[in-house]
């Protein structure tokens, strides 16, 4: 095999940044079939020191607080996009038309229209492009889709996806990017809804239409003193308005005719990471909570009523798990789920053609967001229109 290596670039070194740079020096390790080896050229990150940091911690050759050095820096041929959605245009569509594949965070910009502007760029420059979807990528989730085409739990009826999390819950949670419209976009829509929208898809195709309900429950947060990242507490400072969603209810018809319900809130006092589905089938279920990664409840048989449900621990025939254990019911965590988008973003550049998530999913996802906000303003039911 001939193996060659591939110069990576990470744009923005908050939580995302930092992953995706040790999915890059991970891939090795489980995939070492890939022929390409990133090699980490470059970091943009615009608070001061904060490049020079994570290039001295994880071995980036440079470092800058100006991500157009990256655009226009001729080693760096695939580039991560990890900065704040309201960048993610701007800079996505910069980093494509400078010739370089895009591996890009959810949910791609604040509205549709700004992911549709990211996937033209892709598709005219012909480079690769993925996008930060990675529950779709636990290999259990793999399993259920695999077991919903298969027909095991008969002809879908009806689906819940939720994504419950406390992450801003906290009153003390500080005013950051992610509270305001101009550059936190729709909120949790954006934030915990679009991953419901694509897990949604995954498992059983297009949302053709839908009618949500938002709510803002934390409507004034502290502005934090300084820098931020991740979710920084502030108390103290002057309040500001916080601009966004923190919950979305929405009900759901697929374009198969089969009904759904999404929901997700960010300030679920008692839930951390309660992200899950249950899908229903006219002869059986299949069940899955995140926390509980590589587990799935499945209901299968010719029972109808009083069918039981067993956990089945998804072993190395799931997805990708054989590259991370050789043995079912061996625990994977949420960077591994990563590991596998980088692979198949490098398997993507390596063999010319999508493998994996694409910014076709980000333009789908999109749609639904903001039909979501048009129907909560509206209170109709609106058709998605990716
Ligand atoms: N896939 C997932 O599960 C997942 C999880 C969390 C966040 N995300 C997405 O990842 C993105 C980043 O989120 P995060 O949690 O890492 O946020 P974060 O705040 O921890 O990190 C963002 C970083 O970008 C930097 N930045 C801001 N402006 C910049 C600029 N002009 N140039 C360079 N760097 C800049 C910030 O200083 C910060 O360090 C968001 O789009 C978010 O939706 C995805």
């Amino acid at each position: 095999m001939v193996v060659r290596t591939l110069g990576v670039a990470v744009v923005g070194f908050g939580w995302m940044g930092r992953v995706h740079t040790q999915a890059y020096a991970r891939v090795p390790h489980h995939f070492p079939q890939l022929p390409l080896r990133p090699r980490l050229v470059a970091v943009a990150e615009e608070v001061p020191g904060r490049a020079e940091e994570a290039a001295e911690r994880f071995g980036f050759a440079s470092a800058t607080r100006d991500w157009r050095e990256v655009a226009a820096d001729p080693r760096v041929e695939a580039v991560s996009v990890t900065a704040p959605n309201f960048l993610h245009r701007e800079i996505g569509v910069a980093m494509a038309e400078a010739g370089k594949h895009l591996w890009i965070e959810k949910p791609v910009g604040l509205t549709a229209a700004d992911a549709r502007a990211v996937a033209d760029a892709v598709a005219a420059s012909g480079v690769q492009g993925a996008v930060g979807f990675n529950y779709r990528n636990a290999p259990a989730v793999e399993a259920a889709r695999d077991l919903i085409a298969a027909g095991e739990i008969g002809t879908v009826t009806h689906a819940r996806v939720r994504l419950f999390s406390d992450y801003a819950a906290h009153p003390e949670g500080a005013l950051t990017w992610r509270y305001e419209r101009a550059r936190g976009g729709s909120g949790v829509l954006g934030d915990l809804a679009s991953h419901g929208v694509d897990l949604a898809r995954f498992l059983l195709g297009d949302i053709a239409e839908l009618t949500a309900d938002t709510a803002v429950f934390v409507p004034e947060r502290a502005r934090p003193a300084g820098a931020t990242a991740g979710h920084t507490r502030a108390s103290g400072g002057e309040l500001g308005p916080v601009e966004n969603e923190d919950y979305v209810g929405c009900l759901l018809r697929f374009a198969s005719g089969a009904r759904g319900v999404l929901e997700a809130c960010r300030v679920s006092v008692g839930e951390q990471n309660n992200y899950g589905f249950e899908v229903h089938g006219t002869r059986g279920a299949v069940l899955w909570d995140f926390r509980r990664m590589n587990e799935l409840g499945v209901s299968r048989g010719t029972g109808y009523q009083d069918q039981p449900v067993s956990t089945v621990y998804v072993g190395p025939g799931a997805g990708e798990y054989a590259a991370f254990q050789p043995g079912a019911a061996n625990a994977m965590g949420y960077d591994d789920l990563k590991v596998i988008e980088a692979y198949r973003f490098l398997r993507s550049v390596a063999e010319g053609t999508p493998y994996g998530t694409t910014l076709g999913d980000a333009v789908h996802s999109a749609a639904a967001l903001d039909a979501m906000t048009r129907s909560a303003e509206t209170g109709t039911w609106v058709s998605v229109r990716p």
